[in-house]
């Protein structure tokens, strides 16, 4: 069954190729789908485009095959395109003619872009979720290991003293500005493309502020050919933010990696969180970590790919959209699974104390030293010349840590205030899920 079959049997090569994978992808979509055909039909109903008995009939069946979905009994079948042209066809099965009256006044292309707009944004808000616990894990570490140093490096050179809580808060800050982006990100989603149609509006005298209150979106996306348009645009947004956090778990990956290594040994894992060699039997690996790594560097190409897809695109829908789908959806498990795993093995970390005891780390104090000159008012510039005298002929020894005062130092970290600019980000990421929100259409039978 093809929507858009007129008498002509199309060539089933030519179906299978332009389906492509969306039988599968498109599973991603199905209850929001149902849960967008849900305000559709109760705008219909508002403007009289169908009568109250066939809403309520709709939205009854609607909502029939929302649970037939979350029990996954429904699948979309053999000879059919996409969910669109599913859900389309069990309303008909359903309800007969009333059921067939479902696509009134919409486009299977206005009808993907709101089923997009909806998962994505569930996505990103889960995302967020996800973020805020490896936040909290990262900034209690920091606090738990505020007191311990490690040496700081610059040009991977020894430089200065810092500390795990240093270290472990300056990932955590890093999320709260990733979150910022992904707000961005959520903030252009979530404008409501249903009854642009194909790309052109219609005829018929549709309510889209009622479907955009009904699919609790900011606002509409006003221009209907503008909607076309903003497929690829969105997803963009979203990539950059998803590479945005990939960035930073990739980052720390790379440096958990390093302090790894026997040389540094700064950090260990228990035995059941590190990975072994076929042939030498010494080897402790830290696979989760390069595959985090690796994984991370292929979502940040991710905006790349969409530029690629989308660049030279006219404007109006162009089947080249479709395949936006399953790298966005892809990408979105990919981050899940890496911050998932990224979790468990921050519960395990081990810490090694006294690192900055080892000789080898002495002259990391030297920036102190000149600091300790600079106060009994001796200019900078002779200081540090007199102490790169001492570091250079020797023997230079080390004063102690203890007056780094200003924000942001290892002596005040501003976990407290990291921590409310954390969460004032959080906020906008409260969606409905599926089932709230079709609950809530039901309160529109009458
Ligand atoms: N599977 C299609 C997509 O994801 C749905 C829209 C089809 N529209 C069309 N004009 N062929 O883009």
């Amino acid at each position: 069954m093809k929507l858009w079959e007129k008498g002509i049997n199309p060539e089933p090569a030519i179906i299978e190729f332009t389906a492509g994978r969306d039988r599968k992808t498109d599973l991603h979509l199905t209850k929001w789908d149902i849960v967008g055909s849900m305000a559709h039909v109760i705008m219909l109903g508002d403007v009289g485009l169908i009568s109250s008995d066939e809403r309520n009939e709709m939205l009854k069946a609607l909502h029939s095959l929302f649970v037939w979905d979350e029990k996954g009994s429904l699948v979309i079948e053999k000879d059919v395109e996409d969910i669109h042209s599913q859900i389309e066809k069990e309303m008909a099965s359903i309800l007969g003619t009333t059921g067939r009256k479902i696509h009134t006044g919409r486009s299977r292309n206005d009808q993907v872009l709101v089923d997009i707009r909806l998962y994505m944004r569930e996505e990103i808000d889960n995302l967020a979720h996800q973020m805020q616990k490896l936040f909290s894990r990262l900034q209690s570490l920091s606090d738990q290991y505020r007191e311990v140093l490690l040496p700081g490096y610059t040009h991977m050179q020894p430089a200065m003293p810092s500390s795990f809580g240093l270290w472990f808060g300056s990932y955590a800050e890093c999320l709260a500005d990733d979150l910022l982006v992904l707000s961005a990100a959520r903030a252009l989603n979530n404008r409501n493309p249903l009854g642009t149609a194909a790309g052109f509006g219609t005829t018929l005298p549709l309510n889209r502020k009622l479907t955009s209150e009904l699919l609790e979106f900011d606002d509409l996306l006003y221009n209907s050919a503008y909607a076309s348009l903003s497929r690829g645009k969105v997803e963009m947004a979203i990539a950059s933010a998803l590479a945005s956090v990939a960035q930073t778990l990739g980052r720390f990956s790379m440096d958990i990696c390093l302090y790894m290594t026997a040389e540094f040994r700064f950090i260990d894992f228990p035995d059941e969180y590190v990975t072994g060699s076929s042939i030498m039997p010494q080897k402790r690996n830290p696979d989760v970590f390069e595959l985090i790594r690796g994984r991370s560097n292929v979502i940040q190409a991710l905006p790349n790919e969409i530029a690629m897809l989308i660049s030279n695109l006219p404007s109006g829908y162009n089947r080249d959209l479709q395949l936006l789908k399953q790298i966005v959806f892809d990408a979105f498990d990919d981050v899940k699974e890496c911050m998932e795993i990224m979790l468990l093995m921050l519960n395990n970390i081990k810490v090694r104390r006294n690192i900055t005891d080892n000789t080898l780390y002495n002259t990391i104090f030297s920036t102190e030293e000149v600091n300790r000159l600079v106060k009994q008012g001796i200019p900078f510039r002779d200081a540090y010349k007199a102490v790169a005298d001492i570091v250079k002929n020797g023997p230079f020894s080390r004063t102690s840590v203890n007056d780094y005062v200003h924000e942001g130092s290892i002596g005040n970290l501003c976990n407290e205030e990291i921590a409310s600019i954390f969460s004032e980000r959080m906020k906008c990421f409260k969606n409905k899920s599926a089932g709230e929100l079709a609950d809530k259409m039901m309160g529109y039978v009458k």
